[in-house]
């Protein structure tokens, strides 16, 4: 059976640097309490006038395709995980392959959250193991920054979540390496931890000035919950894909997990015992962007020569459902 191999990453994030001195200007907030909860010191937001999730993944894919060696026009089929899409409806797959001139060729988006990537790579990673597609395009983009609210009620969340877009070009190989596997879950019990409630379809309007005056369409999360859960379940998806490859800790080249929040990725560092040059951290300057941080860290520890051919390369995400998901990765 043909493996998939990631031969090209990409990222995008808008060029709009908005630092914690800025978020302090706009709410009640300081640089030291969003550094010591969350690391970041700065995050990027989208400029209307230019920036769309689906134009964001263009320039992500134009990267990952240029790294891949490939034309556009290889790519088969696309997999976009999202869940801030253009529209309510139709997804942002479809807004991606017109704007890269790949009408006909099959679109699928994924609603996982910061778990949204790995599933994508994991339902390509099954298209390419069967035969039925060479070449995928996966990908991970959002803009956030539209949906949080920036005054001093929604801070604990709004320092937090940021825009971002990055590409994978996963194609076949006969070779023994690529995506060794991947660990898909989800527990809906936790579905509103962290959420956007509306605008959602059973309501007798999808949109309401009761939802306007209730802010019910901002991001809303459970913070302790999401850390407590969070930290679990990163160790055992992470354990999980060890054990089904039969490799142990010191076997990992590079942990790169979702960008959620510093304190979250520390945690887990210490609970493997990894060293700091092990795992991959850029959420200091990107904040956390959902399904695009994975693969926008990808892209950037490729850039530093931080992932070698060869190397063991262990990907990890717990986020909204709740959902978790990890994978294993021969370079
Ligand atoms: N600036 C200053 N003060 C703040 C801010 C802020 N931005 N946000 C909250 N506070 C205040 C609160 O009002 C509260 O004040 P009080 O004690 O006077 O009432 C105090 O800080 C503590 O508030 P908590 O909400 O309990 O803050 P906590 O210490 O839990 O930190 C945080 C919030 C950072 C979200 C934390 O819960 C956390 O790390 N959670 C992990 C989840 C996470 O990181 N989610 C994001 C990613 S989700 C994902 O990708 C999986």
């Amino acid at each position: 059976m043909k493996k998939s191999r990631i031969t090209g990453i990409g990222h995008y994030v808008p060029e709009n640097v908005v630092t914690n001195a800025d978020l302090e200007k706009i709410m009640d907030t300081t640089n030291d309490w969003i550094v010591e909860r969350t690391g970041i010191e700065a995050r990027r937001w989208f400029n209307p006038d230019k920036d769309t999730v689906s134009n964001m993944a263009t320039r992500a894919t134009k990267m990952a395709a240029d790294r891949a060696g490939i034309e556009i026009k290889d790519i088969e089929f696309i997999v976009f995980a999202t869940i801030t899409p253009d529209y309510f409806f139709p997804g942002s797959g479809v807004l991606l392959q017109r704007e890269l001139g790949l009408q006909g060729i099959g679109a699928l988006d994924i609603r996982n959250a910061c778990s949204g990537f790995i599933y994508a790579l994991s339902v390509a990673d099954q298209f390419i193991k069967t035969g039925m597609y060479k070449t995928v395009l996966v990908v991970g983009a959002e803009i956030q920054s539209s949906a949080l609210d920036k005054s001093t009620e929604g801070r604990s969340s709004s320092v937090i979540f940021a825009d971002g877009a990055g590409a994978a070009i996963l194609q076949a190989t006969d070779e023994d390496r690529g995506v060794l596997s991947t660990h898909l879950h989800a527990d809906g019990d936790y579905a509103e931890e962290l959420y956007v409630h509306d605008p959602g379809s059973s309501r007798k309007t999808r949109l309401s000035k009761d939802m306007l005056d209730g802010k019910t369409f901002n991001l809303t999360m459970n913070g302790n919950t999401v850390f407590k859960h969070a930290v679990v379940r990163f160790s055992e998806v992470i354990n999980e894909a060890l054990q089904e490859n039969g490799h142990v800790t010191e076997d990992i080249d590079l942990l790169i997990p979702h960008q959620a929040n510093l304190r979250i990725s520390n945690f887990v560092q210490r609970q493997f015992k990894l060293p700091d040059d092990k795992v991959f951290n850029n959420i200091m300057h990107y904040g956390n962007t959902t399904a695009a941080s994975i693969p926008i860290a990808m892209s950037e520890a490729w850039e530093k020569g931080k992932i070698k051919e060869g190397d063991l390369i262990c990907l990890a995400a717990f986020g909204s459902g709740f959902t978790w998901a990890s994978s294993l990765i021969r370079w």
